[in-house]
């Protein structure tokens, strides 16, 4: 059954590998996450996602999620109503996996990504989606509109692919609105960014990393009085989150961590609490 043939952009059509990754974790037999949903996109599209089968990279891409899906539940347990924002929600089921029935929620991605996600899912009175470039600045007053509540930003693969002045543009104007707010994003290495041309999958599209960011302080001094909450690679995971793993993948980040690989050292995950 492949009805549809999504047609996107260049950076739009990296989302198809998360994707994927989830899907492939979804039929594992102790899976890290379960995303039913991903398996039914993967199943409805007209894409050869078998480029992406077997990529080490897959594994590290579920585990991502996994932490980005753990500082959400965490946000929305202690602030059970407040608004969670999908920056580049690509077809992520974040919602899916960690609503709790009373979040506003907005899923924010570039319109041909969005034209796409209508096919799959609809806009409910708590849950809409938002077509525009995280780098302008409708979106922001979209959410505005709403009443004031506690924010989560969550950008998951997302920032790397802009520029670092958009970066911290990006992060200038998030601060600017929303005063208090969590901001969830990822980063490489300079390292990283110049080796892309080897990474597994990178190297399969013709998206490309455009941030480099040697350190995360950096980040947060461009907002004065911003905290960095977490900082992680996949092998220095969150205890709980690492301890709710099943053994397999706590056993491959345990041989890993040995390694120190520098696409695992000069990954790493954020959480900043802006002022
Ligand atoms: C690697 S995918 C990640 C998708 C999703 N966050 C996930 O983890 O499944 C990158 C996503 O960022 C989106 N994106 C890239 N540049 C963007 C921009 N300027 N504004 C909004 N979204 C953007 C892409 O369209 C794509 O959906």
């Amino acid at each position: 059954m492949s009805q549809h043939r999504p047609a996107l952009g260049a950076v739009q059509e990296t989302l198809l590998i998360p994707l994927y990754g989830r899907a492939v974790e979804h039929r594992a037999a102790e899976p890290a996450l379960r995303d039913p949903r991903a398996v039914q996109l993967v199943e409805a599209m007209d894409y050869d996602f078998s480029r992406f089968a077997e990529l080490p990279s897959l594994t590290g891409s579920v585990l991502r999620t996994v932490l980005f899906d753990h500082w959400t539940r965490d946000f929305l347990a202690r602030h059970p109503n407040g608004t969670v924002v999908e920056i580049g929600t690509g077809l992520n089921t974040r919602y899916e996996r960690t609503d709790n029935g009373r979040a506003r929620w907005f899923d924010l991605d570039l319109p041909d990504v969005i034209a796409l996600r209508r096919e799959f899912f609809a806009d409910t009175p708590r849950r809409t989606m938002l077509a525009g470039s995280v780098t302008e600045d409708g979106w922001l007053a979209e959410i505005r509109q709403q009443p004031q509540r506690p924010v989560l930003f969550s950008a998951e693969a997302v920032l790397p692919f802009l520029s670092a002045e958009q970066v911290r543009g990006v992060v200038e104007r998030i601060a600017r609105a929303f005063p208090g707010c969590w901001l969830a994003l990822d980063s490489n290495s300079p390292e990283l960014v110049a080796a892309q041309d080897q990474h597994d999958a990178l190297s399969k599209v013709a998206a490309r990393l455009r941030w480099a960011c040697p350190d995360i302080d950096g980040v947060a001094d461009w907002v004065p009085g911003s905290r960095v909450i977490g900082s992680h690679t996949l092998t220095s995971l969150p205890a709980p989150v690492y301890r709710g793993l099943p053994a397999a993948h706590r056993r491959l980040l345990d041989d890993l961590a040995t390694r120190r690989l520098p696409q695992v050292t000069g990954y790493r995950m954020h959480l900043l609490r802006l002022p």
